[in-house]
């Protein structure tokens, strides 16, 4: 969370930091500041919430901010003290000659700021941040060296922490470093950058240097100097970014989710395309890295993520365990990285993330390296810290996403898993072949069987104005759809901050039940195939008979269903192993509508980011 812009050059400072802050905008959106070397001065530029306001603010100081050397932005996802302009950021030393950016979490940041005070720092906000102020300008006081006085600093910081520096006495220059947090250094011709992220540089170069933990880099118009943190030159490999700037348009749609929730065929064309060449032929995964020995004697697979995509490593448990009879653990990310696990070499670990950078994930997958084990990533930023650590990496292919909510993506992600899953199947003959040729043959038609679901939404709309006005929701399913229920109750506590469960359908009788009454609504996932459909339409009367207001998500035709529920939402049949993938659609377009009919924010909703990089 928290998204860093540093620029050193000729160009418009102000322009470059607002529009790359406005690239950076998932990664928080609570206040935004800029600090900016302008006639020799340090001016710093901070407001409380939207990037508009900062915009706004700048704006009506335009006239004082002339001949600019460099600057530094930030865009906040508040950790200590309110999201309020004072601990906004740039935050700066007591003289300010000294400002700088961070993002991350600084764990010590209470002992330094008692040693700092006794020094006679004087403390403006209730931020870890302001502590780093401090003490790289209390180290700068020793070596009067912007570089040294970083480094010096960053031996006594304990955490995570990205950071761009600058100091009133070095206008041409801004100084980097990371650990645990994402920072590259991005390369112009005669002007350098620095960002947490690429869309921030990426319409002014493709050049860049992806910084490792620890360490520095320091940047002038013309020179990019990388070190360790003793000052030891580094020698680093200049990459060229994998994509190409993209505009971040909602092509006329009202929102980024419901642009991106319309991307979902063509995201899952995408994905299939070139691994999934004919059903007559084997799944085609070149980037699984493991070979066919390995893969036969893998005996046991761990999946690691979070939220949305921890929902698609759910899924994922029952398709590899129905395709490979290989077990399956599936765990929060920040539930596996404080306990004992037994992950060891013969694990295959799978990490799932959109943007490939969530903290917690990330610690486990080293956890798990550490240990010997293959690692598998699948993501939608193949240019991320996880992809880069990986041994193995299945690219999602879902395109840049803006919106808050995980829509597309998850839909990438399940589409890459039941192609893994199909391809070990293949490998260990663990699967009948006409099943695996009929499952192969129903994901082709996917893509189509989503546009139809798209275009036909009237039934979803009317049901979302009938419920937008409830407090509580509760979905149920079971088997391969009880993820699907989880991610359906999570889209709509995201963005309309109703609050929504998903439960194991059979799990209602144990406690839930007791919640039943008129006021809660009930959805029920209903997919024929197993015996799975009768058990959750004999749960879903037994909520009935509490007064519950009952909703159907199905694809069955199934005339009784009319007797149990006030609304059915239908879908196209397909593979009930397939499911999720077309049952998640109505669900995301559940929750927009409601979220959109209460009016609420639905790209960028209250106290989230997109992207999730502290513990
Ligand atoms: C999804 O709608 C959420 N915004 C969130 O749960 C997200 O899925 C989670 O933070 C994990 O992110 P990642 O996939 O980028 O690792």
């Amino acid at each position: 969370m928290c998204g860093i812009v540093g620029y050193v050059g000729s160009k418009s400072v102000v322009d470059i930091l607002l529009n790359g802050l406005s690239k950076l905008e998932y990664r928080g959106y609570d206040s935004a500041g800029v600090a900016i070397h302008s006639e020799g001065e340090i001016k710093v530029y901070k407001e409380e919430g939207k990037l508009q306001n900062l915009r706004d603010l700048l704006q009506k100081h335009k006239s004082e901010i002339v001949a600019t050397t460099a600057g530094i932005g930030h865009i906040r996802w508040a950790t200590h003290g309110a999201p309020n302009t004072v601990n906004a950021h740039p935050h700066s030393c007591n003289c300010g000659k000294l400002v700088l950016v961070h993002n991350g979490i600084v764990e010590n940041y209470k002992e330094l700021r008692e040693e700092l005070s006794a020094h006679g720092c004087i403390f403006k906000t209730e931020t870890d941040t302001e502590t780093v102020a401090h003490l790289i300008a209390h180290e700068y006081g020793k070596v009067n060296d912007l570089p040294k006085a970083v480094r010096a600093a960053a031996k006594k910081l304990k955490g995570a922490y990205a950071l761009c520096v600058m100091h009133k006495d070095d206008p041409n220059m801004i100084v980097g470093t990371r650990k645990n947090a994402p920072l590259i250094v991005a390369l112009g011709q005669g002007e350098n950058y620095l960002a947490s992220d690429s869309p921030a540089i990426i319409e002014y170069t493709k050049r860049v240097i992806y910084l490792d933990d620890d360490q520095f880099a320091v940047l002038t118009p013309t020179s990019v100097l990388i070190t360790d943190i003793n000052g030891t030159q580094v020698s680093k490999k200049e990459e060229i970014l994998p994509w190409e700037p993209v505009a971040m348009s909602k092509m006329g749609y009202k929102h980024f989710m419901l642009k991106e929730i319309h991307e979902q065929p063509d995201v899952i064309r995408n994905v299939l395309s070139g691994k999934l060449p004919d059903i007559n032929k084997p799944i085609v995964l070149d980037e699984v890295k493991l070979t066919k020995d390995e893969i036969k004697n893998l005996k046991r697979i761990e999946i690691i993520a979070c939220g949305t995509s921890l929902h698609a490593a759910m899924v994922a448990k029952y398709i590899i365990e129905a395709f490979t009879n290989i077990p399956v653990d599936v765990e929060a990310s920040s539930e596996y990285i404080y306990r004992k696990t037994v992950t060891d070499l013969n694990t295959l670990v799978i990490g799932i993330s959109q943007s490939g950078e969530t903290s917690d994930t990330i610690t486990a997958i080293r956890q798990a390296k550490a240990v010997g084990s293959h690692v598998l990533i699948i993501t939608n930023r193949p240019d991320s810290i996880m992809a880069r650590e990986a041994h193995s990496l299945i690219p999602v292919n879902a395109g840049i996403e803006v919106s808050v909510a995980a829509t597309k993506s998850f839909n990438g992600q399940l589409i890459a898993l039941y192609l893994f899953a199909l391809y070990i199947a293949e490998i260990k003959e663990s699967y009948d072949c006409a099943k695996i040729k009929e499952l192969k043959h129903e994901m082709l038609l996917l893509p189509q069987k989503i546009e139809a679901v798209l275009s036909h939404k009237e039934d979803i709309m009317k049901c979302a104005r009938a419920f937008s006005s409830n407090k509580n929701f509760i979905y149920i399913a079971r088997g391969i759809n009880y993820p699907t229920a989880l991610e359906g109750a999570l889209k709509l506590k995201e963005i309309s901050y109703i609050n929504a469960t998903g439960y194991p359908a059979g799990e209602l009788k144990h406690g839930p039940i007791a919640m039943l009454d008129e006021t809660m609504p009930v959805l029920a996932i209903l997919m024929p195939g197993s015996i799975v459909y009768e058990k959750v339409l004999s749960n879903a009367e037994e909520a009935k008979a509490r007064n519950a207001r009952m909703i159907a998500l199905t694809s069955a035709d199934d005339e009784h269903l009319k007797d149990v529920f006030e609304y059915i939402l239908k879908v196209p049949q397909t593979d009930e192993l397939l499911s999720p993938v077309i049952a998640s659609v109505p669900l995301q377009l559940l929750a927009y509508y409601i979220a959109e009919f209460l009016g609420k924010d639905v790209d960028q909703p209250r106290n989230l980011a997109k992207s999730v990089t502290v513990e």
